[in-house]
C-alpha cells in the first residue's frame, strides 16, 4: 500500500536506558515506554502497530515531519519481523567525551547495565523467528565493550547470522568484535578518533588513551584482514576544536600508517535531533571542513562513509541553519583556514 511512512516505524526497535521505541532517528519523539513500566516491550509492540495503522490513514506524527527517513512509497505490509535494533541500554563508559549525546556516566571497568538486561530480549527475539540473517542489529550505549554481557548478546547473534555493528571508542579491544568482522555479512564497527593527535584526543575525549585507540584500531584492521574497510572512524566535526585543515590533515595522516580504509565524518547531532525544527547556526568552519573532509578522503582513497543526519544538517534540510552575521562568517571562515591545531 502506498502511504508515508518509514523503516523504523516498520520494523524497527530501540533498547535504550529508559525503555523501548521503535525510532531513534529524532530524538525528541515517539517517547519511550519506560522498561519499568508492566509489559513496557509488549506495549511498545502494539503502540507500532496502531501507529501504522493512523499512518496508512494520512497521520503524520508531529517528530517525524521533518525526518529524511520518512517517505511516501508502496509499503510492505508489516509481517512482525524486526530489521533494526539499536541496543544501547547502558550509559557507563570508559571515555568522558565533551559532546557525549547519552552524557555517558564515567566508569572505567566492565560491568552490567544499570538498567535491565537486554539479553533476554533479544533471545526471545530469536527464538520467536522475530530476527533474520537481514536483521541490522547496532550497540551504542554507553560504551559496549565495557558492558558485561555484551559478549553474551553478540555471541548469539553472531550464531543467529545477523549483520552487526558496534559503535565502540576503541580503547579496549575486544576479540569478539575481531571475530565478527571476519563473517561474511558485512559486520562492521565505527570508532570516533575526531582528531589526528594525542594532545587533542585527550581535550575531547578526556582521557588519555590516543595510543591505545590506534593500537585497538591496527589490531581490528590487522584481524579483518581483507574485510577491513569494515573498521570505519568517525571524524565528528565541532567548532573551534577539530574544525581545521591541519587537524583534518593529522586524522588522515595516522588512518593512513593504521592501514584504515573507511573513514566517516559527522557533525554535532545532539540539537538537531533533539529539536528538527528549532533554528541552530552551523558555523561556515564546519560546512568547509565537512566539505574539505570528503575530498581529502577521496583524494587519498578512502572509503566514505555516507552519513544521511550530517549531509541533512550541513545541507539546510533540518532546519534553518544559515542565520549569521557577515563577520562571524567571516572569522569563522579564517579559523578554518588558519586554526590552531591545539586551540
Ligand atoms: C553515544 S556513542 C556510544 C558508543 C561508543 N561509546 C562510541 O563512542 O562510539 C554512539 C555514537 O554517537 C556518536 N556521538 C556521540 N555524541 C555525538 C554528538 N553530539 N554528535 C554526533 N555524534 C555523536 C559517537 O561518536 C558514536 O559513534
Ligand atoms: S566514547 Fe561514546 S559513550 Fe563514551 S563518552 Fe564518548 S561518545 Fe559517549
Amino acid at each position: 500500500m502506498k502511504y508515508k511512512c518509514c523503516d523504523h516505524i516498520l520494523g524497527s526497535i530501540d533498547l535504550s536506558f529508559s525503555g523501548f521505541k521503535y525510532c531513534n532517528e529524532v530524538w525528541e519523539g515517539p517517547e519511550y515506554i519506560l522498561y519499568t513500566d508492566e509489559n513496557a516491550f509488549e506495549k511498545n509492540e502494539q503502540r507500532r502497530l496502531e501507529i501504522i495503522e493512523k499512518m496508512k490513514n494520512g497521520y503524520i506524527p508531529e517528530h517525524c515531519k521533518l525526518c529524511p527517513m520518512l517517505e511516501e512509497k508502496d509499503w510492505k505490509e508489516f509481517d512482525g519481523k524486526i530489521h533494526k535494533i539499536t541496543v544501547f541500554n547502558w550509559k557507563h563508559c570508559n571515555a568522558a567525551c565533551f559532546y557525549c549525546s547519552v552524557h555517558s556516566d564515567f566508569y572505567d571497568g566492565v560491568k552490567k547495565s544499570d538498567d535491565y538486561d537486554s539479553f533476554p530480549i533479544v533471545q526471545k527475539l530469536v527464538e520467536q523467528g522475530r530476527l533474520t540473517k537481514d536483521s541490522f542489529i547496532a550497540f551504542m550505549g554507553g560504551e559496549p565493550t565495557m558492558l558485561e554481557e555484551f559478549p553474551q548478546i553478540l555471541q548469539l547473534l553472531l550464531e543467529h547470522g545477523c549483520r552487526l555493528e558496534v559503535l565502540t571508542n576503541g580503547i579496549k579491544y575486544e576479540q569478539l568484535i575481531g571475530k565478527m568482522l571476519k563473517e561474511e555479512n558485512n559486520n562492521t564497527i565505527c570508532i570516533s578518533l575526531d582528531c589526528g593527535s594525542k594532545e587533542l584526543y585527550k581535550r575531547i575525549k578526556r582521557v588519555d588513551k590516543f595510543d591505545d585507540v590506534v593500537s585497538t584500531i591496527e589490531k581490528y584492521v590487522q584481524v579483518a584482514q581483507d574485510k577491513a574497510n569494515r573498521v570505519k572512524i568517525k571524524y565528528i566535526i565541532f567548532p573551534n576544536v577539530n574544525d581545521n585543515k591541519k587537524e583534518i590533515d593529522a586524522f588522515f595522516e595516522v588512518c593512513k600508517k593504521m592501514g584504515v580504509k573507511t573513514v566517516a565524518r559527522a557533525v554535532n547531532h545532539e540539537e538537531s535531533k533533539i529539536k528538527t525544527t528549532k533554528n541552530q547556526v552551523i558555523e561556515s568552519s564546519v560546512i568547509k571542513a565537512y566539505k574539505y573532509f570528503e575530498n581529502q578522503a577521496i583524494k587519498l582513497g578512502f572509503e566514505l562513509q555516507p552519513e544521511p543526519w550530517a549531509d541533512a544538517i550541513i545541507e539546510n534540510k533540518v532546519y534553518n541553519c544559515r542565520k549569521i552575521s557577515l563577520i562571524t562568517r567571516l572569522k569563522s571562515e579564517m579559523h578554518f583556514l588558519f586554526g590552531n591545531k591545539k586551540n
